[in-house]
């Protein structure tokens, strides 16, 4: 039988991908998904994502010696270590350090996605490497494929969508069976593959963070299979699938 690959488009929405027992592919490309694979890339050797701040400081009490990173409105917040700037996370800093990692979406669409057996991280930085490990660990697992998008306040991000197209359009052709939403993503991606930075730019969040100072991060987040690395979630905690 086909892997179904399903689409959910923002963080609210992950339950059902959980309920649907499927492997869930996390994407918030700006910039929680590309931050946690530029600081895995970096030595990170593991980021607890919270939902709430008052999670992320009370773990910040208990464990002293953990990097606390993250954003709210795109800033760095008091008494954190760093922002959520994947250009943030250099080895100088991170490496062999533990951070907790809390941001408006992305954070929130890993913690809703604790109880799937599998949860991977995606972005442009590593959709090859994603989509590889996705194939072979649905098709020995039979399990179905989801992708949870971070979106922003509910709604549907384009870069978001565009990274799940990416993604997708890597999957063994004839073996996956692509609901209405994921061809539409694969079509989409397909269509600016060539321009990625010129359309993620025109994107509302990209705009934000444009006008916060942070294009660095939109360009970077923008390239395609820099990594060839893949984050999972499992046991509260995001690391490099070994
Ligand atoms: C989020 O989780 O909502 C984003 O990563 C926000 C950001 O760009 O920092």
């Amino acid at each position: 039988m086909a892997v179904r690959v399903d689409v959910e488009f923002a963080a609210k929405d992950a339950i059902r991908a959980v309920k649907r027992g499927d492997l869930i592919i996390v994407v918030d490309v700006l910039r929680c998904s590309s931050s946690i694979i530029n600081a895995l890339a970096n030595g990170v050797k593991a980021v607890i994502p919270t939902e709430t701040l008052k999670e992320a400081y009370r773990l910040r009490e208990q464990h002293p010696d953990f990097l606390l990173v993250g954003e709210r409105k795109g800033r760095k917040l008091k008494g954190f270590d760093l922002g959520n700037s994947p250009l943030e996370f250099v080895r100088e800093v991170v490496d062999g350090k533990t951070a907790i990692m809390t941001t408006t979406s992305g954070t929130a669409a890993l913690v809703r996605c604790r109880r799937a057996e599998h949860v991977l991280v995606g972005a442009f930085l590593n959709a090859g490497a994603v989509a590889k490990k996705t194939a072979e660990i649905a098709q020995r697992n039979k399990a179905d494929v989801s992708f949870v998008l971070a979106g922003e306040k509910g709604l549907l991000s384009l870069e978001d969508f565009l990274c799940a197209g990416a993604i997708a359009s890597k999957f063994p052709t004839g073996r996956f069976s692509f609901s209405d939403e994921a061809l539409a993503a694969v079509l989409g991606f397909e269509r600016v593959k060539d321009a990625l930075r010129e359309y993620v730019s025109k994107s509302r969040h990209a705009k934000h963070l444009i006008e916060l100072g942070f294009k660095r991060d939109v360009n970077f987040s923008c390239k395609l299979d820099h990594f060839g690395l893949v984050p999972v979630y499992r046991d509260g905690k995001v690391t490099l699938m070994r």
